[in-house]
C-alpha cells in the first residue's frame, strides 16, 4: 500500500507556485492577492480559511481576510463581494462554504465575478467545466487530479466509483473525470443516498472517491483487492483524550480498508492540503491572466 501524501504533494506545489511568484515580483509584476471572506465563527471553518491565508504568506502572496458576524444580513454580505469584485487589488476571493441558513448561498456564489472566482463555484465557471473550456477547477476535485497526476495513477478505462453528489467535490469529480484528460477517461458512476445495493457498484471501482461526510463509511468488505482510495471526507468526533477535545475522521475505515487498497490518501494529510494548494494555483492564474 502507497500512501498518497497531499501534505509533501502539496508543499511541492506550494514551492514551485513561490518560485512562480518571486519572478513576478522581480520582473516588476503584481504580487497576486487572495480575499476570503467567512461569516460566524464555526471552528472548523475559522481553521481551514486561517490556513488558507497562512499558505498565501508562505508562497508570497497578499491575503486579506474579511470576517462577518455569524448574524450578518444577505445584504451586507452581497455588498462585501461587489466591493471585492469592483477592487482591481484583489485578484480572486472565495466565501468560506456553509453559510448560515438566512442567506441564500446561490445568491452569493452567482454574485462572485467569475473572473475572479478561483473557487470555480460560479455557474459561468461550472458550465465552462462541463464543456472543457479554460475555467477555475473547484480546488478539491482539482486538488484530486493533481495527486493521481503525481503519482501517475493509471484513470483511462477505470471504474471510478464516486460516493456523493455535492455540488463542491462529487458533481465536479464525476465530470472532470469522465472526460478526455490525464487523470480522465474513466467509466464513471455516482452513488448517493438514494443508491441501492451500494456495496455492488464499490466492489466494481478501480477507484473510489468518497465525499459523503459521515465517518468511517467505507468498509474493507465493500472494496477489491487494489483498490485506490481518495477520502474527502474530515469529520470532527468529540475524543477527550485528545488536548484539543476531538480528532478527525475521513469517510473511510482506514484501518482496515487501507490493507486492501494498492494506494490510499490519509485523513488528515491527504486531500485537504490539496484543497489549500489549488486554491493558490488559481489565484496565480487569476492574476497572470488579469495583469
Ligand atoms: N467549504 C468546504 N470546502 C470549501 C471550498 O473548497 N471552498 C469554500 N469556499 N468553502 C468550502
Amino acid at each position: 500500500m502507497i500512501l498518497l501524501d497531499g501534505r509533501k504533494t502539496s508543499n511541492d506545489l506550494k514551492d514551485e507556485i513561490a518560485i512562480a511568484v518571486n519572478s513576478i515580483k522581480k520582473n516588476g509584476g503584481k504580487t497576486p492577492h487572495l480575499a476570503a471572506i467567512i461569516v460566524g465563527s464555526d471552528g472548523a471553518s475559522k481553521t481551514y480559511v486561517a490556513s488558507k491565508v497562512k499558505a498565501c504568506d508562505f508562497v508570497g502572496f497578499h491575503s486579506t481576510l474579511i470576517e462577518l458576524d455569524e448574524n450578518v444580513s444577505e445584504e451586507k454580505l452581497l455588498q462585501e463581494i461587489e466591493i471585492l469584485n469592483n477592487n482591481d487589488a484583489i485578484d480572486g476571493f472565495i466565501v468560506q462554504l456553509p453559510l448560515p441558513k438566512h442567506i441564500d448561498e446561490q445568491k452569493v456564489l452567482m454574485l462572485v465575478n467569475p473572473d475572479k472566482d478561483v473557487d470555480g463555484f460560479h455557474p459561468t465557471n461550472v458550465g465552462r467545466m462541463a464543456l472543457d473550456l479554460p475555467c477555475f477547477l473547484p480546488a478539491t476535485p482539482f486538488g484530486i487530479l493533481e495527486l493521481l497526476e503525481r503519482y501517475k495513477i493509471e484513470t483511462s478505462g477505470k471504474n471510478v466509483v464516486i460516493l456523493g453528489r455535492s455540488h463542491i467535490v462529487g458533481r465536479p469529480m464525476s465530470i472532470l473525470m469522465s472526460q478526455k484528460r490525464s487523470a480522465g477517461n474513466a467509466t464513471v458512476t455516482v452513488c448517493h443516498s438514494r443508491t441501492k445495493n451500494l456495496k455492488e457498484f464499490t466492489l466494481q471501482a478501480d477507484i473510489i472517491i468518497a465525499a459523503i461526510g459521515i465517518p468511517e463509511f467505507l468498509k474493507a468488505e465493500m472494496v477489491k483487492e487494489d483498490v485506490v482510495i481518495i477520502d474527502v471526507g474530515i469529520t470532527r468526533i468529540k475524543d477527550d483524550t485528545k488536548k484539543r477535545g476531538y480528532r478527525l475522521a475521513g469517510d473511510v475505515d482506514f484501518e482496515n480498508v487501507s490493507k486492501k487498497a494498492s494506494f490510499i490518501t490519509p485523513v488528515p494529510g491527504g486531500v485537504g492540503p490539496m484543497t489549500i494548494a489549488m486554491l493558490l494555483k488559481n489565484t496565480l492564474l487569476a492574476s497572470t491572466r488579469k495583469n
